[in-house]
């Protein structure tokens, strides 16, 4: 049954007028393109019953296809979008859980989604981490939360999209990224191999963006037992998170694994960042602190208490950790298996070429291939046509992102790493909505610029002392709440 309650639907910068309601299955809308056509075209839009499915079970909808024996395995949730695409078409609906996802690997839904995702976009949440957060310290923070709440905690980051904030952690991340360079120096064998680079990576990304929140470095890159704790916290957490979404949601009365994986990562990283936070708080009460433009916006901040700022801290601490550490490992991954590439980029580096834009363009050609999220997910605020069916207000969309950017729709030889299909002289016409590693709107990473700069930063000091090679076969991807890679990468560090 068509379920329209908005007669004025957005679709792809235009607009559909609806004008035929008598069928049930199929609605026809007027559409008028401004872009590519200046004139009315008429065009079929089917009822959301007519979406594509596979076939589905009663109470268990289509969970049995990620059973231990069934078809697919969650961690492997793109590879088993990429096949149900390529069975039942780009657009298809999954009912797991008692909820309906629809899903797309089309570019043009990506951004009917986006035009129709509202002022404040309501994503999938994280409700055992609502439960603790709200229990344990009366505050969620922006990642589980949703509509106004949400919106109180994005208004406080707005700082880290300022280019004078970012810019002021510059020389930390520089010193930083010095620092991996003697790590690597002490930890590569007598072959100069480094294995496992990602779980490395973490703790460049752990003490990089400990700079910054809380404000203090977090000396990962040397052994020590707090060291540990914090490395091995950060992994447990996103581990715990991930596992709460797969067990059933009964951790108001049990505790699950995950969910005590979860609490127990989340309570050491709470503690130590809220003792770093005091010492700040006491410094900024005193005098005014020095050059740490992030956590003086949140301590000026009227309407954040002590116990949001915490959590807002830790928001930021563990934002970008995997991600970061997944795009730089995936980055040298693909420097150390081509010369050519590897050679640009460091003729880049010689010649002090700022502001980089080929490591820039190698870096978004990482996340086109690799992005960390696999997918773009949001509530419809209201109804949208997805794909020539009608999907209503309040059904979840998910975009699968790394299925899009793999497409040759949307990409010339897409398997291929070419970063030169980024830069202004080379580059490919591409559509903006088939590579969003990022996300996009109202919701999307307010890390992205930091992240940038950090990864540029250390991708020219790696490149400055060390030629890199690598042995290690293909990479692809597994979930760990964000996507990781799923193998060692190891490469050899040779001193230039
Ligand atoms: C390569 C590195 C990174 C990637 C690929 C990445 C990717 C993403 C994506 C895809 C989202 C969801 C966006 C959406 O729903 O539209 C997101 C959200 C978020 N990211 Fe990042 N991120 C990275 C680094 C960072 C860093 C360094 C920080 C911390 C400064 C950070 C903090 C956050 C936060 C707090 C959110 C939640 C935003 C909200 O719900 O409003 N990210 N990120």
């Amino acid at each position: 049954m068509y379920r329209s309650r908005i007669p004025l639907l957005r679709y792809i910068g235009g607009k559909f007028y609806r004008s035929n309601l008598q069928d049930t299955n199929k609605v026809v809308f007027h559409k008028f393109h401004f872009q590519t056509q200046r004139r009315f075209t008429t065009k079929e839009v089917y009822s959301y019953e007519k979406i594509p499915s596979p076939f589905s079970w009663p109470i268990l909808g289509h969970a049995y296809l990620f059973f231990p024996n069934g078809k697919y395995k969650t961690e492997r949730l793109t590879e088993a979008v990429y096949d149900l695409s390529k069975e039942l078409g780009p657009v298809f609906k999954l009912r797991l859980g008692g909820e309906d996802y629809v899903i797309t690997t089309n570019a043009d839904d990506t951004r009917t989604l986006f035009l129709n995702e509202g002022r404040k976009p309501h994503r999938p949440s994280f409700p055992a981490l609502i439960h603790y957060r709200k229990n344990t310290f009366g505050s969620i923070g922006i990642v589980p939360g949703n509509g106004d709440e949400w919106y109180h905690f994005r208004q406080a980051l707005l700082p880290l999209l300022k280019k004078n904030v970012i810019e002021a952690y510059k020389d930390r991340q520089q010193d930083v990224a010095v620092r991996f360079i003697n790590y690597v120096q002490n930890k590569k064998d007598k072959n100069n191999l480094l294995t496992d680079v990602f779980q490395h990576l973490l703790r460049f990304t752990i003490e990089a963006i400990s700079v910054m929140s809380p404000g203090v470095l977090f000396p990962c890159l040397e052994e020590s037992s707090e060291t540990k704790e914090v490395i091995q916290a950060s992994i447990s957490f996103m581990d715990g998170l991930y596992q709460t979404l797969m067990e059933p949601p009964i951790w108001k009365f049990i505790k699950t694994k995950g969910y005590r994986k979860l609490e127990s990562s989340h309570a050491i990283i709470h503690r130590l960042l809220h003792n770093q936070t005091e010492i700040l708080m006491r410094k900024f009460k005193e005098s005014n602190l020095d050059n740490q433009p992030l956590m003086e916006s949140l301590f000026n901040n009227k309407s954040l208490d002590q116990k949001d700022i915490n959590i807002l801290v830790m928001e930021i601490f563990l934002g970008g950790i995997d991600a970061t550490a997944t795009t730089l490992a995936l980055t040298m991954y693909r420097l150390a298996k081509d010369e050519r590439i590897q050679s640009e980029a460091y003729k880049e580096v010689v010649e002090n070429k700022s502001p980089y834009k080929y490591i820039r363009a190698c870096i978004k050609e990482t996340l086109r291939l690799y992005p960390t999220a696999g997918a773009n997910g949001r509530y419809l605020a209201q109804d949208a046509i997805i794909g020539g069916y009608h999907v209503p207000a309040g059904t979840m969309v998910s975009s699968f992102s790394s299925v899009t950017s793999r497409q040759e729709k949307y990409f010339t030889s897409p398997e291929n790493y070419t970063p030169e299909r980024w830069l202004r002289e080379t580059r490919e016409s591409v559509h903006p909505f088939a590579s969003l590693p990022f996300g996009h709107g109202p919701r999307m990473c307010p890390g992205r610029y930091l992240a940038v700069q950090e990864m540029v930063i250390l991708l020219c000091e790696v490149l400055r002392y060390f030629k890199l090679k690598s042995n290690s076969g293909q990479i692809g991807m597994v979930y760990r709440m964000n996507r990781i890679p799923d193998k060692s990468i190891d490469i050899t560090f040779e001193d230039r």
